[in-house]
């Protein structure tokens, strides 16, 4: 990635990531270790990612990495992970919320529970994770919350109607908490990427070959290549840092442009 923040610019920032072990998480987690933040908790599902990113930023220099594993659809589980988190440590400066999953499909065949799980860990998780973060902070005086909400939003898709309801309710909390969080030094913005060179192009069902997807894709984009985590890493730190105090309650896409189109 791009150095767009020096060695030291983050080295009294704790950061929060959930989907830490995802590809975007982790590389915004290597973004903030190389940007020298020595302290990062990451919250997922999958232990052995977590595990593998935490020796991944372990390497760069973040001396304590918190893993959290979590089933963020899980109420419970979400407020013993952050009660963890704020029993060893009370100062958190950033959230960055990019767990998610991908359940695609007509609307016709999108099932009940695919639904609610979609809705539970995309959707409702951002809020309660968000919340129970957002109070500490306020004691706190300072913090900057991002999440990485989705392109979809923006389009009519076929086959990613569920997903892309699940994400919308991220642009609109993203809205609320700005303005109720904002008198306490609380930034939120989303980000909105589209469609990115990860692992999440294996759930992108279709009779198409993966590589015959990625042309299809590249093919619509203005900049004719697909995006990749470390174009969103850069802008998940710029709004994290002290430059970007006067943003607030911002959905920013990062599409190179193909919404346009
Ligand atoms: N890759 C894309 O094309 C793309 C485009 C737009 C938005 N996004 C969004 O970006 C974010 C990261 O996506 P990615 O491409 O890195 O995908 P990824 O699958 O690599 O990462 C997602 C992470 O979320 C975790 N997760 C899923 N369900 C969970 C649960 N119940 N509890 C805890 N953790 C859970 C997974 O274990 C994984 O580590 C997602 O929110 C996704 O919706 C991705």
């Amino acid at each position: 990635m791009n150095e767009v923040f020096s060695k030291n610019a983050f080295h009294d920032k704790h950061i929060i990531i959930s989907g830490g072990a995802g590809d975007i998480g982790m590389e915004i987690a290597n973004a903030f270790a190389k940007a020298g933040a020595k302290r990062i908790a990451l919250l997922d599902i999958d232990a052995r990612g977590m595990s593998e990113a935490a020796n991944k930023l372990k390497k760069i220099g973040c001396t304590s990495v918190i893993e959290c594993e979590v089933d963020l659809a899980d109420e419970n589980e979400i407020k013993e992970a952050i009660n963890k988190l704020y029993h060893e440590y009370t100062d958190w400066n950033v959230l960055a919320t990019t767990a998610g999953l991908f359940v695609g499909g007509p609307l016709t065949e999108i099932k009940g529970d695919d639904w609610d799980r979609l809705m539970a860990v995309n959707a409702r998780a951002v809020f309660l994770l968000s919340r129970l973060v957002a109070e500490k902070m306020m004691i706190l005086g300072q913090g900057k919350i991002i999440h990485i909400g989705s392109s979809a939003t923006y389009f009519g898709t076929p086959r990613n109607g569920a997903y892309a309801a699940s994400k919308v309710v991220i642009n609109q909390l993203t809205q609320t908490m700005a303005v109720e969080w904002g008198p306490h030094n609380i930034q939120v913005n989303t980000i909105c990427p589209t469609v990115a060179e990860t692992k999440f192009l294996n759930y992108v069902s279709g009779d198409i070959s993966h590589k015959k997807l990625r042309e299809t894709l590249k093919d619509k984009m203005p900049l004719k290549r697909l995006l990749l985590p470390s174009d969103i890493a850069p802008l998940v730190l710029f709004l994290a840092s002290d430059s970007a105090q006067f943003i607030n309650g911002a959905i920013i896409p990062i599409d190179g442009g193909t919404r346009l189109t």
